[in-house]
């Protein structure tokens, strides 16, 4: 089977950091078109500062990188230094990007892409706030029937939230964004907290990634060192979440995770809630289904390929 062609949008952020890493090193399952990057973590000029740092740290300073929008739809933005640094990359002593940004606006190229590429062909893996997703859709309508499937990290049902007691930072940021995409009619396959709160870097997984005693292996391990902290102290963790990287890894091995075909739709109005997935995990109401809701992890599977992954860089 050819490697399915995707378009990673990204705030990174340390997780997001993983997720392009084990992107970039399974060529064989996938291909990246391209990178996007939004404000979320960090504002843009760091998240498209940083996603360049990362391509080269994986070898690979030909990836496209695009930055993209620097604040949600309606709201102003809302970054978390508290858990990913100043830079948003904290742990690791990385140096500065030598490859270039692309020209052009991450919504353009988004946009350009789905128009040249067979409908149905691309992937779109969004790992932070909905921004560009939703402002391609809306400003270019025709492309939204021809996107094969996003896969992405967002929200939460049992787990509640990380930003508010109800909403998970990605959708919170802008949840009119989120809002379009999850009427869009695209199919999704969702990675939320109650499955990414499952991915836990404990200390013999991230004593694996230094042992690889590679670049990459051991900046990974010290961006979990510098991550997990926010996590360990507020959840009690037995170490960090790895978010994003559920997004890749089901990519690579859906088998990995299990989950319910439901409907989700996004709190806009209520700021009590705003940015909630309200997910009918029960399906007590009619609304029809829109949504692959993952809430189960094969974790000792994931980071096995996580692992094994990484050590191709
Ligand atoms: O809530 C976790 C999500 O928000 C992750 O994608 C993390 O990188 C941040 O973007
Ligand atoms: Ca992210």
């Amino acid at each position: 089977m050819p490697p399915r062609k995707i378009i990673i949008d990204t705030d990174p952020g340390q997780d997001d950091a993983v997720a392009i890493l084990l992107a970039l090193a399974s060529p064989e399952e996938i291909e990246v078109l391209g990178i996007t990057c939004v404000a979320g973590n960090v504002p843009l000029d760091l998240t498209s500062r940083n996603a360049r740092i990362v391509c080269e740290l994986a070898g690979k300073p030909d990836v496209k990188v695009f930055a993209g929008c620097d604040r949600p739809l309606g709201r102003d933005l809302v970054t978390a230094e508290h858990v990913h640094g100043k830079t948003g990359l904290d742990g690791p002593d990385l140096p500065d990007p030598s490859m270039p940004l692309q020209d052009g606006h991450a919504v353009d190229y988004i946009i350009d892409t789905l128009r040249a590429e067979p409908a149905g062909s691309v992937t779109l893996c969004p790992l932070g706030p909905l921004t560009n997703i939703a402002t391609a859709f809306e400003k270019a309508p025709d492309i939204v029937a021809k996107v094969q499937e996003i896969v992405l990290m967002g929200g939460g049902y049992f787990e509640g939230g990380n930003i508010t007691p109800t909403a998970e930072f990605n959708i919170y940021v802008d949840p009119q964004a989120a809002d379009i995409v999850f009427r869009s009619g695209v199919p999704l396959v969702v990675m939320p907290l109650d499955v990414t709160h499952k991915a836990l870097v404990t200390k013999p997984r991230n004593d694996a990634f230094r042992a690889l005693n590679t670049p990459a292996g051991i900046a990974v391990a010290q961006m979990t060192d510098f991550f997990e902290r926010f996590d360990k102290e507020k959840y009690g963790s037995n170490g960090a979440p790895l978010h994003d990287p559920c997004v890749t890894a089901y990519l690579i091995n859906p088998d990995l995770f299990t989950g319910r075909h439901i409907n989700v739709e996004i709190e806009v109005t209520s700021e009590l809630t705003m940015g909630m997935t309200v997910a009918d995990w029960w399906r007590v109401t009619d609304r029809a289904p829109n949504a692959m809701f993952m809430g189960g992890i094969d974790a000792d599977g994931f980071f096995a390929l996580l692992t094994e992954r990484l050590a191709r860089l």
